[in-house]
């Protein structure tokens, strides 16, 4: 067994924000998640963060430990500094604990019409596609919306009307796929204040996403549509 240190910010309602320090054991290969499991299972079942499948899959465990945004069930303690300190995300209001706000978000998200948008009568068999056309946005496909990258955005944590770059390449995903006509009206929306072009090309999206995508380079490729006025 691999003993852990853990420092976990707690943030209690009407209370001041405190560092709390557990010592827990956890398998060899243990990640982040299966130590917060055992101080909550085993030591304080107070101690509140969102977690799901476990499997790096749906994204609901993003949270900075060691300063660093990532997914609680992606990273072994043993490949960590100790004490592992662990802080909810950055930018987004806290409800408790590792538990923030995740409302604003959803809304840029939804912002930017993350569906497909075509107004053809419905083919008898699928929408075709090449595998080029098909490339195009395969990147940005991989998104679980976990809001690593929007919350580790200084643009973003200084004014929270940028759509943030979740939001961007959930929208790349869906402009530049060749079944899709909606392009157009997303380019618009991005094309806002609060749009692309408050990215600073700062990288740390790209730096933080668990799924390994191109985050800067998306924006930068909508960035570069809604200028020459073309998909
Ligand atoms: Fe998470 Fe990456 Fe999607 Fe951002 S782009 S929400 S970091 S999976
Ligand atoms: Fe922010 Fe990423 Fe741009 S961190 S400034 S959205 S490159
Ligand atoms: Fe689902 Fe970590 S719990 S991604």
């Amino acid at each position: 067994m691999l003993p852990v240190s853990l420092k976990v910010q707690r943030r209690i309602p009407g209370e001041k924000p405190y560092w709390a320090a557990y010592a827990v054991e956890v398998e060899e290969n243990g990640r982040v998640l299966d130590a917060l499991h055992q101080v909550k299972w085993h030591q304080d079942g107070t101690l509140s963060f969102r977690r799901s499948c476990a499997h790096g899959v749906c994204g609901s465990d993003a949270m900075m430990i060691n300063g660093v945004n990532r997914l609680a069930c992606a990273v072994l303690c043993r490949d960590l500094e100790q004490p592992i300190t662990v802080e909810p995300l950055r930018g987004l209001n806290v409800e408790k604990d590792l538990i923030v706000d995740m409302e604003p978000f959803f809304e840029a998200y939804k912002a930017v019409k993350p569906w497909l948008v075509n107004d053809d009568p419905p083919p008898t068999r699928e929408r075709l596609q090449t595998p080029e056309q098909r490339r195009r946005y395969d990147d940005t496909t991989k998104c679980i919306l976990c809001a690593a990258c929007t919350t580790s955005c200084p643009i973003f944590w200084g004014d929270d009307r940028y759509v943030g770059p979740a939001a961007i390449v959930n929208a790349h995903r869906f402009i530049y796929d060749s079944r899709d006509q909606g392009g157009e009206e997303r380019l618009e929306i991005l094309s806002s204040e609060d749009g692309a072009f408050r990215c600073r090309t700062t990288f740390n999206c790209s730096d933080a996403c668990p799924r390994g995508i191109k985050v800067t380079e998306a924006i930068q490729e909508v960035k570069r549509s809604i200028l020459r006025k073309k998909i």
